[in-house]
């Protein structure tokens, strides 16, 4: 079936599947493997191409990802992405150096348009870079074929050994123009004709998971949020009743959300599901008091839930499975293979050594978001759902900088609440990516109606993402914001200064922990 195919040769870089996805969205099949795959496999394997992903590694480093200089005499087509444009030009007797200035974000790139991958691109195109090293001097052979003001070679080619490199990534959404030069690459570098099409991934998840789970007993993770919905509504029409879906209320939901989440999966609601409501609040309050480290806080988050979910499932006996509803980027960002750890997401670094289930499935695993929400509309879910804003699982845990108190609890939520309820008003929701109101650590003093106050400022966040890995700060009226920012001061208590976090994703993340 998979007659053509193009390798990702992962260095440790954040978007490796990314790219994969970018590849498949052509139509044609792609695979992330290790940089450690052999030569001799890649030859068996006959790729039409190979891309090397970017990596947070130097080429100079002792212990940075490297590969057999025979890869480029294979004649197979390469494109190499950061690291791997790095470790490409390094390889190949190029000049790599720390960068006199750091780029990060978008940034406006002149290509070649006589390249064959920018062929069709707007000679200015914007590029979303992300390195501190470059490339100062491009190996013999090569030609120069993209540059910015302080980055000379951010693109090179050396069509005659069909090798290409990009210093900036174009499988970002934010390389405006990234989706057309990788399709350059496969079609017109590596000649792939498109003969891949995407299986239907509700209709075979389903079948394996019924192969998977015969007839065992499943408890499913249910937070409300769209990836446990969307995994317990997936799990529910692959084995029925066997399923059991455990919501457990942390205390750390937006205002009013477990009974959202209950009017929706409990018994009133269209689903045909086991449903348990689980009020852990003041459980997991005093878990969390005195905590401040933002991945102690997460570890304990994470273990909390797996320590409820056992005690449910002893209560309903025997359980063989446990679903949850991981998605990519948080397996990606917890650090899979040489990745920097960014932080342990919720139900992945976050389990504990010692889980009292046979196994855990997570269906949604290899899924970026917006895959997400496609699976969540072809098995009927409400639009209303798949499109709700994405919460992570730690919920408010993470939106509360340092100590978690049932105080700074019901701060965040009122001021999450007024947030969201003002950008609603204003008709703003459907433009807007993620938003959300967090309380930042910082107290500061303030004069109210004469006096003095001494109290905490809330961050505003929104943000414009499609695959969660990168984000741009979005923009928002300012008389939008002003209205939010005199609500929250007139209406939550403890509340004196609001702020609108502008920072991009890199280098900041989407929430603050
Ligand atoms: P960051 O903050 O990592 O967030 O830029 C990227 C996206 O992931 C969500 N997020 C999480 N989701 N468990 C989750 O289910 C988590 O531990 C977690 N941490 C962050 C975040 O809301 C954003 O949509």
């Amino acid at each position: 079936m998979n007659k053509e195919m193009i390798i990702v040769l992962d260095f440790g870089g954040q978007y490796n599947q990314l790219i994969a996805r970018r590849v498949r969205e052509c139509n044609v099949y792609a695979e992330v493997h290790p940089y450690t795959l052999s030569l001799d496999k890649i030859k068996e394997m006959n790729p039409k191409g190979i891309i090397f992903t970017g990596g947070p590694n130097s080429v100079y480093g002792e212990e940075s990802p490297r590969y057999q200089k025979e890869i480029f005499d294979l004649g197979i087509p390469i494109l190499g992405i950061c690291y791997g444009s790095q470790l490409m030009a390094y390889m190949l007797g190029g000049t790599v150096e720390t960068a006199p200035v750091s780029e990060y974000g978008r940034t406006e790139v002149d290509v070649d348009n006589s390249s064959a991958i920018f062929q069709g691109v707007k000679p200015q195109t914007i590029c979303w870079m992300s390195h501190t090293d470059y490339i100062s001097k491009a190996p013999e052979g090569f030609k120069v074929v993209a540059k910015t003001p302080v980055c000379p070679v951010a693109a090179m080619e050396c069509p005659e050994r069909k090798l290409y490199a990009t210093q900036f990534h174009p499988e970002v959404m934010h390389t405006e123009e990234g989706q057309k030069m990788l399709s350059n690459f496969v079609y017109n570098v590596c000649g792939c004709s498109g003969d891949w099409k995407m299986d239907s991934f509700v209709e075979t998840t389903i079948r394996e998971i019924r192969e998977k789970v015969g007839d065992g007993k499943v408890l499913c993770a249910l937070s409300g949020g769209v990836d446990s919905s969307v995994a317990a509504v997936l799990l529910s029409k692959a084995v029925g009743k066997q399923l059991t879906c455990v919501f457990v209320d942390h205390g750390l939901l937006r205002k009013n959300e477990g009974d959202e989440v209950e009017a929706v999966f409990g018994p009133d609601g269209p689903y045909e599901l086991n449903f348990i409501r689980v009020n852990a609040q003041e459980r997991y309050y005093k878990k969390l008091a005195g905590v401040t480290e933002p991945e102690a806080k997460r570890k304990i988050i994470g273990e909390e839930f797996i320590r409820v979910f056992e005690e449910e499932a002893k209560k309903i006996g025997a359980v063989d499975f446990l679903v949850q509803g991981t998605i990519y980027p948080d397996v990606i960002e917890s650090g899979l293979g040489k990745s920097a750890v960014i932080k342990s997401h919720h139900n992945v670094g976050g389990l504990p050594d010692h889980v009292d289930f046979k196994e855990i499935i997570e269906p949604l695993r290899l899924l970026f978001k917006d895959e997400v929400r496609k699976a969540g509309l072809e098995l009927g879910i409400p639009e209303y759902l798949v499109y709700r804003q994405p919460f992570p699982g730690p919920g408010l845990g993470i939106r509360i900088i340092g100590e978690v108190t049932a105080d700074k609890v019901r701060i965040v939520q009122d001021a999450d609440y007024i947030y969201r309820e003002e950008i609603a008003k204003a008709g703003l929701a459907k433009n807007l990516g993620q938003y959300f109101a967090a309380l930042t650590n910082m107290r500061s003093v303030g004069v109210m109606g004469d006096e003095r106050t001494y109290d905490y400022a809330i961050a505003l966040r929104a943000v414009n993402t499609s695959d969660f890995m990168t984000a741009d700060c979005s923009e928002i009226p300012f008389e939008v914001l002003q209205k939010v920012m005199t609500r929250i001061i007139n209406e939550v208590k403890g509340v004196n200064r609001v702020m609108y976090d502008l920072t991009s994703k890199p280098p900041g993340t989407i929430e603050f922990e």
